[in-house]
């Protein structure tokens, strides 16, 4: 199998968005402080590139989560790797995802942290497959809606591969 990426998203688009993305939060939150929590390790080069462009004081904090498997998927649950270090309550909290899917994991980790007392959650992505989406999830700030493709690139992965490609490409595996 070859792997090939074509570019869907370029590098100089994606970071203008961003740039839009952290402007529309620092208006919102005007005269708030804002804990980032990024979920990894696909949202670390959306979290750092969205922050830089936050004018107001920003905090970060960082969870890895894992889906159960299709087999427990109805049992509703995701798995904590690393919870977060310090408590959000009463912060205003923005969550930080790369792509949201058929939105199961989002579902279950807002639902855990909304019972931690924050002032406010929110949640941002960068992509999002609505076309995908199997549960609810209600999405505060969108970077862009993608078809039903598998993507790579700012931050995601493939096999854990092609993170640090500077733009949003979509994989392909040619027969060879
Ligand atoms: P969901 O629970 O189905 O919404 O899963 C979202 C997670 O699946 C994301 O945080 C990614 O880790 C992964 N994922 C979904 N689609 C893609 C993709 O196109 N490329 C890379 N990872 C993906
Ligand atoms: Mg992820």
């Amino acid at each position: 199998m070859a792997e090939t990426v074509s570019v869907l998203i370029s590098q100089e688009d994606v970071e203008a968005r961003i740039k839009e993305l952290a402007a529309q939060i620092s208006k919102e939150y005007e005269g708030q402080d804002i804990l980032l929590v990024c979920i990894l390790k696909g949202s670390i080069f959306f979290t750092t590139e969205l922050a830089k462009h936050i004018t107001l004081p920003v905090t970060f904090d960082f969870m890895s989560v894992s889906s159960y498997g299709d087999a427990t998927v109805s049992s509703g649950r995701v798995k904590i790797i690393k919870d977060l270090d310090d408590s959000i309550e009463g912060k205003n909290v923005i969550v930080i995802e790369d792509i949201i899917d058929s939105g199961r994991t989002l579902h279950h980790l807002l639902a855990l942290l909304s019972v931690r007392g924050p002032k406010s959650l929110k949640l941002c992505t960068l992509l999002d497959k609505p076309d995908r989406r199997e549960v609810e999830v209600d999405v505060d700030y969108t970077g862009f809606k993608i078809p039903d493709a598998f993507v790579v690139g700012y931050g995601l992965d493939y096999k854990q591969h092609y993170r640090n490609l500077p733009y949003v490409g979509v994989l392909h595996l040619d027969e060879e």
